[in-house]
């Protein structure tokens, strides 16, 4: 038998927000159902995810929920963590990228390829941010995809059509931070010249695409893998920018470097092995193991991940030697969700954390309409119908049924023990070839990666049970024949047994309640096929209800809750994080009248204001001179922050804050009172 050795990694989510339905589906679902089904096989395996913290998704989010990176990624990590853990995915860790170890193995990493001369340092003028001072990489940067024509692309990525781009290549790219037109300024960085790796990634990338077109090989690429990457290569490869000028990540480890941090992308990857080290550590192992020698390396990803996975990390793995590279990267298509593109922004989703509160019975449910539907080949899309229709006709009618006629039966024939076989029918022999022959056709397709069809084939020994006693109709027959009803209710006990097993990968808590249901527990996938498993004699349980059906009622309560929460697509900021009414009341709003205004010297953006606050006549610093002249704000009555600490602005000390509206092309407006109250008067 294949004893293969494997490290099975699944894409570290960015902690900047939960999981949903598509994540899941096509990337941690998967890579769990063939996790498992590994193990039950005796392979050697280590299952490794964490949380990705670097990075401007992080920073972004945190931005504009207002708190700080160190906030955002603690909340998410445990918020996704737990997730994981109630959705009951099996990962041997679940580290995160925050993590000192992380970041000793990332510089170590980057140290070692510094050394071997594997990076170029080169100077270039790139897109920086005047008013944030603060240079444009990646995510700080959005503008139009030169590829799909989407105008939401990143600067280092399109979500709209998965393609991976730099900041240059966007058209009318402008800044995250401040909405402008991002000017060029000098910068240096470490890049990797991957056109020194051209011609060996080719041959490698087309040595998976031979595999799978000759052979049906186990190492078969996914076609869409092979083709993003050949694409890739041959529009040639490129210097890309190994750091990035920004304080939130792991640093430069070369003296002398300040304010400079490895790119997300170099550092991402090398958390899988750093995730491993630390799993290493806590079970007593050797992490070189996992990453060494004849390991087979698997990472599931989603398909806007593919070129960081196929071509980048491994010309990272093998410029450092030692490391093996990946033997597969089974990438996934994109879930959409009722007919549209699953969307944070605009709450277009099911959440994985929100299903499990409302749902935390309908777990195994929610796996199994989930392969069922997985992106594997091209995008694919989850309805609630669909969800009611997979779980009530399949799971309940056939599976449920199945499994509960069985034991029902030999309850009430046999008061629960396995009745003896007699001789076999032609029909009956038939059955056992199938019971037979299903396991290994299980097999084939995981090992290919099918783990869509690969259920549907487990699946079909439910069916194969189902028909064969809605066939053989035992209910009827006992009266003249009961000993024939001896034998076809072994062999219905026999192939419950045998989902007992082959369920196992897909289903984890369904298979247990048949162990627990048959006093019968097998993890070994090389028992399946058996037709002995039960013994004559052995005492099954009474079954309790594997799967209620759904009612019509969830279906419309969920599309209805999808409907009323969705945002549309909003050019103003989302809410920033809630606060509290004390916090609230600590604040001194009041309406105050501009008295005089004069220009602050040497400085384009400033008014100096003398305000009537009711209370006092102070001088507020305003960032207002480029929307007013000061003859057009005397007398007007404005909205004044009172309590504000006293700072100096321009070498004028400003005692409050005049609070203006913005529009989303910038321009300010006063917040005044419509019944032209006094100065002083207090806003709550
Ligand atoms: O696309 C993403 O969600 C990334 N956080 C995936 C990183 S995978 C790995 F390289 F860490
Ligand atoms: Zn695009």
């Amino acid at each position: 038998m294949n004893k293969d050795k494997f490290t099975v990694t699944a894409a570290l989510p960015y902690a900047n927000g939960p999981l949903h339905l598509g994540h899941v589906a096509g990337v941690y679902l998967p890579s769990d159902i063939f996790v498992r089904f590994l193990r039950m096989n005796g392979h050697d395996v280590a299952f490794i995810c964490g949380s990705d913290e670097h990075g401007a998704a992080i920073t972004l989010r945190a931005k504009k929920e207002d708190v700080s990176p160190k906030e955002i990624v603690d909340k998410y990590n445990a918020l996704i963590g737990q997730a994981f853990n109630d959705f009951d995915i099996s990962f041997d860790i679940f580290h995160r990228t925050s993590a000192p170890i992380h970041h000793e193995t990332a510089q170590e990493f980057f140290t070692v390829l510094n050394e071997k001369g594997e990076f170029t340092k080169q100077t270039s003028q790139q897109y920086y941010d005047e008013e944030y001072d603060q240079f444009l990489a990646d995510r700080y940067l959005t503008g139009v995809c030169p590829n799909c024509k989407s105008t939401n692309a990143y600067g280092d990525q399109c979500e709209s059509c998965g393609s991976s781009l730099s900041p240059t290549d966007l058209i009318n790219p402008v800044s995250t931070l401040s909405g402008k037109a991002p000017i060029m300024k000098e910068t240096s960085h470490w890049y990797l010249p991957m056109e020194r790796h051209e011609v060996w990634l080719k041959d490698w990338i087309q040595e998976g695409r031979l595999n799978g077109v000759q052979q049906h090989d186990p190492k078969a690429w996914r076609n869409q893998v092979v083709g993003q990457c050949m694409s890739w290569i041959n529009n040639g490869l490129r210097p890309r920018a190994m750091t990035r000028d920004l304080d939130w990540g792991v640093k430069v480890p070369v003296e002398g470097v300040d304010g400079k941090v490895l790119y997300v992308w170099l550092d991402a990857p090398i958390g899988y092995i750093s995730a491993t080290k630390q799993w290493a550590l806590d079970n007593n192992k050797d992490w070189k193991d996992y990453w060494t020698g004849d390991r087979k390396l698997v990472h599931f990803i989603g398909k806007d991940n593919i070129v960081f996975h196929a071509i980048i990390f491994p010309i990272l793995l093998k410029t450092h030697g030692d490391l093996v590279l990946p033997d597969n990267v089974p990438a996934y298509e994109f879930l959409n969700l009722e007919g549209d593109k699953f969307s944070t922004s605009r709450n277009w989703a099911v959440w994985l954390h929100e299903y499990i509160s409302d749902y935390p019975d309908k777990i195994d449910e929610l796996k199994y309409v989930l392969t069922s539907i997985a992106p594997e080949t091209k995008d694919s899309e989850f309805t609630w119908k669909e969800y009611q229709t997979r779980i009530n006709s399949e799971l309940a009618d056939i599976l449920g049924n199945f499994v509960n006629r069985a034991l029902v039966l030999t309850h009430k024939y046999y008061d629960g023990n396995v009745p003896a076989r007699g001789e076999l029918t032609s029909y009956d022999q038939e059955v056992l070839e199938d019971l037979k022959a299903i396991p290994g056709r299980i097999s084939a397709l995981i090992y290919q990666y099918k783990l869509r069809e690969a259920q549907s084939e487990a699946m079909n020994l439910a069916r194969l049970g189902n028909k064969y006693l809605a066939d053989t109709e035992p209910w009827k027959v006992i009266k003249e024949d009961p000993e024939r009803v001896q034998t076809i209710m072994n062999l219905a006990l026999q192939i419950t047994a045998n989902l007992s097993i082959v369920l196992q990968p897909f289903l984890p808590a369904t298979a247990k309640k048949l162990s627990d249901f048959l006093t019968f527990n097998s993890n070994d996938w090389n028992t399946a096929g058996g037709d002995e498993l039960l013994p004559q004699g052995h005492t099954v349980n009474k079954p309790s209800i594997l799967f209620q059906k759904i009612e019509d009622e969830l279906v419309e309560k969920e599309i209805e809750k999808l409907k009323s929460s969705t945002m549309e697509e909003s050019k103003f900021d989302p809410q920033k994080a809630e606060t509290s009414f004390d916090d609230f009341m600590k604040m001194d709003i009041r309406l105050g009248k501009i008295l005089e205004a004069e220009k602050v010297e040497k400085a384009d953006k400033l008014l100096k204001l003398l305000v009537d606050t009711g209370l006092d006549k102070r001088t507020i610093v305003s960032g207002i001179a480029e929307h007013y002249k000061p003859e057009e704000v005397i007398g007007k009555t404005v909205t004044v922050l009172m309590n504000l600490a006293p700072r100096k602005i321009r070498g004028v000390e400003s005692q409050g804050m005049i609070l203006m509206a913005e529009n989303e092309d910038g321009e300010l407006s006063f917040v005044g009172s419509e019944k032209d109250f006094e100065a002083g008067c207090g806003i709550h």
